[in-house]
């Protein structure tokens, strides 16, 4: 048993709803707090002075600067395993160029496909776990990894391989997720159905039988896959009894309500939500996944993350990293920016980023400093918690601990 502190302020995120809005007042905090871990979990936390008189056997690990304490930050959605860069695309879109406009002239995520294709998969598990040290050193102690960068049946089970090495050897929990559905591919002959199938008959198999992810993805969109597809894809893959995410409404509606009708955990982008859309998810279990970092990217218009959460949604945040649409990377500075554009509370910023983004992978054994949950959590030097998201990432982790155990600093 080990007793962690003092910390001047810990932000526990106990005892909040799932959905809805959230009022600052609602974060409560404990002064001069301490966080007594086992076997991976959380014992207890509270009062430093109290926890030292209770739990007397306890190893101490002896905090010295002021520092406060949150659950480490989960990152619901990312793609930080690809080959190359799309700096070109980028280019492109300053110079006016629309996503889709250069997705059609040859650029966007096909480029990624012949970067990606280019790598082993020793070397795509290499590249993966750069960017997990990154995420570590950002505060995020779970990660979400997508496939989608190869769309061929070796190419995406080679993605599929890597990621499951690198979520063998991260120090972080890596929850990888299959998007053989993202587009389909160039050199594919055949139609969009013909590739699902492909697919569906091809890979599921194998990502069972190798245990290599249990959630499946699809981008329902013109330039990809339509609302028709993307039906008959959700509804095998729950079949065979994958977990379901869907790469929703990004430029029109439609995504959100297939994430509904196979009770998908998350719909994520949302950009183009619409009051249908925002209304529907609210009855539903489904979490509003929004993805600042692409609108940042693409230099579009952000989902509506006040209105799902006034509608009553669960709202998570997460960065969508990847190499076209959000090369940033950072989830913290982008919640920060989604903040201020759409007034969110540091709550319901916070939360979005830890137990709400837990929940849309499906996990409730994380994302609040609760006993019998994972004892993930990290720390930033200073004296109020509302420094985190005022200086909107400058103000990056001093500490992160997974499992109990520090990882970084
Ligand atoms: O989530 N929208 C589709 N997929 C990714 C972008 C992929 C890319 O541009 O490489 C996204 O934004
Ligand atoms: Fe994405």
């Amino acid at each position: 048993m080990k007793l962690i502190g003092p910390f001047k302020q810990i932000i526990t995120l106990e005892n909040l709803p799932l959905k809805g809005p959230l009022k600052d007042e609602q974060l409560t905090y404990i002064e001069n707090g301490g966080i007594v871990v086992a076997h991976e979990q959380i014992v207890a936390v509270g009062d430093y002075t109290w926890l030292q008189k209770h739990y007397p056997d306890s190893e101490l690990e002896i905090i010295e600067n002021e520092q406060v304490l949150l659950p480490g930050f989960v990152d619901a959605h990312t793609h930080i395993c690809f080959g190359g860069n799309r700096a070109k695309d980028f280019a492109m879109r300053l110079n006016g160029k629309s996503y889709l406009e250069i997705a059609e002239s040859g650029g966007g995520i096909w480029s990624t496909v012949t970067q990606t294709r280019a790598k082993s998969e020793e070397e795509l598990t290499a590249i993966c776990l750069q960017n997990v040290q990154k995420l570590i050193q950002q505060g995020i102690t779970t990660a979400e990894v997508k496939s989608g960068y190869a769309l061929s049946v070796e190419g995406e089970l080679k993605m599929m391989r890597a990621i499951k090495s690198a979520k063998d050897k991260a120090s972080i929990d890596l929850i990888p997720t299959f998007l053989g559905a993202h587009m389909k591919p160039k050199d594919f002959d055949g139609s969009n159905r013909a590739y699902l199938d492909l697919l569906i008959e091809e890979v599921f198999p194998i990502l069972q039988k190798e245990h290599l992810g249990n959630r499946v993805d699809i981008f329902v969109e013109q330039s990809a896959f339509s609302v028709e597809e993307g039906d008959y894809f959700l509804e095998t893959a729950k079949k065979q009894g994958f977990e379901l995410t869907v790469h929703a409404d990004q430029f029109t509606p439609g995504g959100s309500h297939l994430a509904i009708k196979h009770q998908a955990l998350s719909a994520d982008h949302l950009e183009f939500s619409g009051e249908d859309e925002i209304a529907a998810l609210a009855l539903s279990d489904v979490v509003a996944t929004v993805l600042p970092g692409a609108s940042i990217g693409l230099g579009m218009q952000y989902a509506p993350a006040r209105k799902l959460l006034d509608a009553n949604c669960c709202l998570c945040i997460a960065s969508d990293w990847n190499p076209g649409s959000a090369p940033m990377g950072n989830l913290l500075t982008q919640a920060s920016i989604l903040a201020t554009f759409e007034k969110l509370s540091m709550a319901e910023v916070l939360a979005a980023i830890t137990y709400r983004a837990a929940k849309a992978l499906g996990l409730d054994d994380r994302g609040s400093l609760t006993p019998n949950k994972k004892a993930d959590f990290i720390s930033f030097e200073t004296d109020d918690f509302r420094n985190i998201i005022y200086l909107q990432g400058q103000l990056q982790p001093a500490m992160v601990w997974k499992n109990g155990n520090r990882i970084f600093c």
